[in-house]
């Protein structure tokens, strides 16, 4: 299948890289392609020769020859929320351009977005379809997820996302594309989450005198529970955990009108965290 990748950083390098084997990819990124040189995703390549197979274009039109277009354009939080500018200029410049195609939206978008761009853009098919990638290993983690998401409402957009996936041997999970993008963040924040949690814990442990290193290598063999986040005294950072926690609760704060108790409660015991460290940094 011919399919398009729009922005190749993290999420886009590793969505057209992936697919590269079984796809013919056009890459488009008047930015920065070049980019991919300086990114984790390259460790991770077994040739740079491969990028040769990979057709790069500059122009919005020249999007028209692919089945599928994926989004992968940034979506940071900023003082007003989450900044969905970037794709927003996109869509308007593709709905210039082309008379009809399908959209897959990777980026991580507030729920409902997807759905008002299937409203204001009847001619392209949207889907969500979101990615749980790591900065570490971008492309491995592409390439065996635990679950794809597919998140939108026509048949025949889902069908070919279906078969674009079909190499993966993994659930994949069919829904509308405001589930789609409220499992993003529920995963996401869980995960913040767990890590605000353990690091509380491990303040108490101490407090106490418990040894808070045996307390987390105990506490993760319960299975439920597992390893990720739980030992402790490091706030969460990263590119995606800040951004995406600090942008629903603006979210669900403004246009929800709703107070998310326990997520805001996640946040503040992470600024304590990295107040902390940055104080015990200037020591
Ligand atoms: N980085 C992660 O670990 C990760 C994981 C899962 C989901 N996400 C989400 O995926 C989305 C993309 O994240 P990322 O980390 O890949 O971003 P990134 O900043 O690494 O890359 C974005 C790319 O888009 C390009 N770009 C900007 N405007 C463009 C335009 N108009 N046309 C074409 N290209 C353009 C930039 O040059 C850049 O290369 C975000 O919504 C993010 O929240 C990121």
């Amino acid at each position: 299948m011919k399919i398009a990748v729009v922005g190749w950083g993290y999420v886009g390098a590793s969505t057209g890289l992936g697919f590269k084997d079984h796809h013919e990819i056009i890459a488009y990124d008047p930015y920065k392609l070049t980019a991919l040189y300086s990114i984790n995703v390259l460790r991770e390549l077994p040739a740079m020769s491969e990028l040769v197979k990979i057709q790069q274009v500059y122009d919005v039109a020249d999007l028209r020859e692919a089945e599928i277009i994926f989004v992968c354009l940034p979506t940071p939080t900023t003082e007003n929320g989450v900044d969905v500018s970037y794709i927003d200029k996109l869509l308007d410049d593709l709905n210039k351009s082309l008379d009809k195609g399908v959209v897959i939206i990777r980026s991580t978008t507030p729920p409902g977005t997807v759905k008002k761009y299937q409203e204001k853009y009847p001619k392209f098919q949207f889907l969500h379809n979101p990615e749980f990638l790591r900065e570490r290993t971008p492309v491995s983690d592409f390439l065996n997820p635990d679950r794809i998401i597919i998140g939108g409402a026509h048949e025949d957009a889902i069908k070919k996302a279906m078969d674009v996936y079909k190499t993966f041997d993994c659930p994949k999970i069919v829904t509308d594309s405001t589930t789609s993008e409220m499992i993003k963040y529920a995963s996401n924040i869980f995960l913040a989450n767990k890590i605000s949690y353990f690091n509380e814990m491990h303040k108490i442990a101490q407090i106490v005198g418990a040894d808070s290193k045996k307390m987390s290598e105990a506490v993760a063999l319960d299975r439920r529970i597992g390893h990720y986040g739980v030992y402790g005294s490091r706030p969460y950072g990263g590119s995606c955990l800040p951004k995406d926690t600090d942008g629903f609760i603006y979210f669900v704060e403004n246009n929800l009108k709703h107070t998310p108790h326990l997520l805001k409660a996640v946040k503040h015991i992470n600024d304590i965290f990295k107040q902390e460290a940055e104080e015990e940094k200037k020591k």
